[in-house]
């Protein structure tokens, strides 16, 4: 009799992935371990929000030094409310994506002003408040308040796009895959079950050569069953960034002194420290020379520094001018160059002082590779 050879795969559940999360979690600053959370002690709500707003613009190993700066700077929600929003700009630099920073004030005064200093405890009362959207109210309801949401990033969205084997491209698969979660997520630690999907992406479930043998769901998973789970999640054709150009001034004085101004409040990188800038146009012959410096002095072509923003690609070219020390400026101030740490200043502009006076941060990571901001 001929044999049929069958691969049995069973139906993925929530026990396989928390009994492994039991054993393999990750210890991190904001979470609480698996045995303490089944002795009913919750994540602190703020230390949940505040980790999972900066965990959406940078890795785990990054967060947990701004986390501690941002905890010991400010202990309580109260406390970031009433800070102000300048130094909380300058903690957030070198996050990117400054409108978070903004939000992340705002949604720190609502607490504070409307809620009693309390965060809201389910997922709609967090997403009345700024800048909690979907993700965020979803995550800080289930790991701080227990609550049954489905919590989906892009860690989650590469192991459920696996375990079904999701053909729909990203982003049309999203409501599918939410779908999908929340099917799985359980009643009963439905907060551990978030953390462990996400701990699952990021160490067993990787973008390249997951680490099948090791998975709790192996047995379940339609990709692996396919023999390909790298080709998910399927992802839709990328379209190239635009290029814009400009041109950036670094001065120095004969006091050490660099030239910094203020962006206006609105639009990008909004109320954050700058060099005198161009405008950032798509134009190849928009205004990059010397003659475009916001005031004469012997500027030298110092380079170019390239940033990749969420919508465009941005090249910057750099001119440095070393300038007498008694130069007034009325639309800025001159500031120590030694006092550059503690300026609000993005990413982008460190790259372009960096470019300039490569000595200007004492950090040993140049500011040549670009994130969003
Ligand atoms: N990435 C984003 N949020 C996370 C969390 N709560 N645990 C682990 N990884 C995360």
């Amino acid at each position: 009799m001929r044999q049929i050879m069958t691969t049995i795969i069973e139906s993925p559940t929530a026990a396989s992935l928390l009994s492994w999360y039991d054993r393999h979690h990750r210890d991190l600053p904001w979470r609480v371990s698996p045995p303490m959370a089944a002795r009913g002690v919750r994540a602190d709500p703020y230390h949940v929000w505040l980790s999972e707003v900066m965990l959406q613009q940078t890795t785990v190993p990054a967060v947990k030094a701004y986390f501690a700066k941002f905890l010991g700077r400010w202990p309580t929600v109260r406390d970031l409310a009433a800070a102000p929003t300048d130094d909380v700009m300058a903690a957030w630099a070198g996050l990117g994506y400054y409108a978070r920073a903004r939000n992340l004030k705002k949604c720190a005064e609502a607490v504070a002003a409307e809620h009693g200093g309390q965060f809201p405890d389910t997922e709609n009362g967090l997403q009345a408040l700024p800048g909690i959207g979907d993700y965020t109210a979803a995550a800080v309801a289930a790991i701080a308040f227990n609550r049954q949401a489905a919590v989906m990033d892009g860690n989650v969205e590469r192991v459920i796009s696996r375990l079904y084997a999701i053909a729909t491209p990203l982003p049309a698969a999203k409501p599918l895959m939410k779908q999908k979660v929340a099917l799985l997520t359980p009643a009963d630690r439905p907060g551990d079950f978030a953390q462990a999907m996400m701990d699952l992406g990021a160490t067993i479930c990787t973008p390249k050569r997951p680490a099948c043998a090791l998975c709790p769901f192996n047995n379940a998973c339609e990709a692996l069953r396919l023999h390909d789970p790298e080709q998910f999640p399927v992802k839709a054709a990328k379209k190239e960034k635009p290029v814009r150009q400009g041109a950036a001034f670094v001065a120095v004085n004969g006091d050490g002194e660099i030239y910094l101004r203020r962006r206006i409040a609105s639009g990008l990188l909004g109320g954050m420290t700058e060099v005198p800038t161009t405008g950032w146009t798509a134009r190849i012959d928009g205004e990059t020379s010397a003659t475009a410096a916001p005031f004469p002095a012997d500027w030298q072509a110092a380079g170019t520094v390239t940033h990749i923003f969420t919508h465009f690609e941005l090249r910057l070219l750099i001119y440095r001018a070393q300038v007498a020390s008694n130069m007034i400026r009325n639309d800025g101030w001159w500031e120590p160059v030694t006092n550059l740490e503690a300026q609000a200043l993005p990413t982008v502009m460190k790259k372009a002082i960096a470019q300039a006076i490569p000595r200007a941060f004492s950090k040993a990571r140049a500011y040549t590779s670009g994130h969003n901001s």
